[in-house]
């Protein structure tokens, strides 16, 4: 049985992370959404908030299952045994940071555990959580860009801050 990790902050969780969900869930036997803990940052979705929004639109996926971890990455890989860790490229810019991340992980994880890159659809390779905060946040639409649930869920914050 073959194990994937999709590890982010997914805050929130975009169309484009969710295609890259998509498409690796029918890659794998199982697909592992890591949403990470980062105590240093001030995410506008709390832990069980992010967690919650992606199972929810991935609900219908019956090989992924939503996890979180906090620490280093290779750890929390190393001790639930994935084989694969797939990471989304958007853009060339994404490449330098990526390789760096990918060879250093290869030092960390158990041998055998490779890091995987599956290319962002290009409809969605100009999204980032970032980007999504700040249009909404100043009135901005942003139908399309993330699932519906997040949607709703985020103008609801919006609108509460008001
Ligand atoms: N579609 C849309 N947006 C995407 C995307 C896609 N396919 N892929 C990435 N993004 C966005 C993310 O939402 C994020 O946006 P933001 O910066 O505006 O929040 C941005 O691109 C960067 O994504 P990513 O590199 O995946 O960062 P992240 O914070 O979501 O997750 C971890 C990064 C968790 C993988 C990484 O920080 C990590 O491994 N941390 C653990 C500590 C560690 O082990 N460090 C050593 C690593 S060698």
């Amino acid at each position: 049985m073959t194990k994937a990790l999709y590890s982010g902050s997914f805050d929130p969780p975009t169309s484009g992370h969710l295609d890259i969900i998509r498409r690796a869930s029918r890659l794998f036997d199982e697909l592992t959404i890591g949403v990470i803990y980062n105590p240093q940052k001030a995410p506008l979705f709390t832990l069980e908030e992010r967690v919650a929004l992606i199972r929810e639109c991935t609900a219908d996926l019956e090989n992924v299952v939503v996890d979180d971890f906090s620490g280093l990455l290779a750890d929390y890989v190393n001790e639930k045994g994935f084989d694969v860790v797939v990471r989304g490229l958007r853009a060339t810019t994404d490449f330098e940071y990526e390789i760096t991340m990918a060879q250093m992980n290869a030092r960390l994880f158990a041998p055998g555990t490779e890091s995987l890159f599956l290319m962002t659809s290009p409809e969605y390779s100009f999204i980032s959580s970032s980007i999504i905060k700040e249009v909404v946040s100043l009135g901005g639409c942003i139908d399309g860009l993330v699932p519906e649930n997040v949607l709703a869920a985020i103008k609801n914050k919006y609108s509460k801050e008001k």
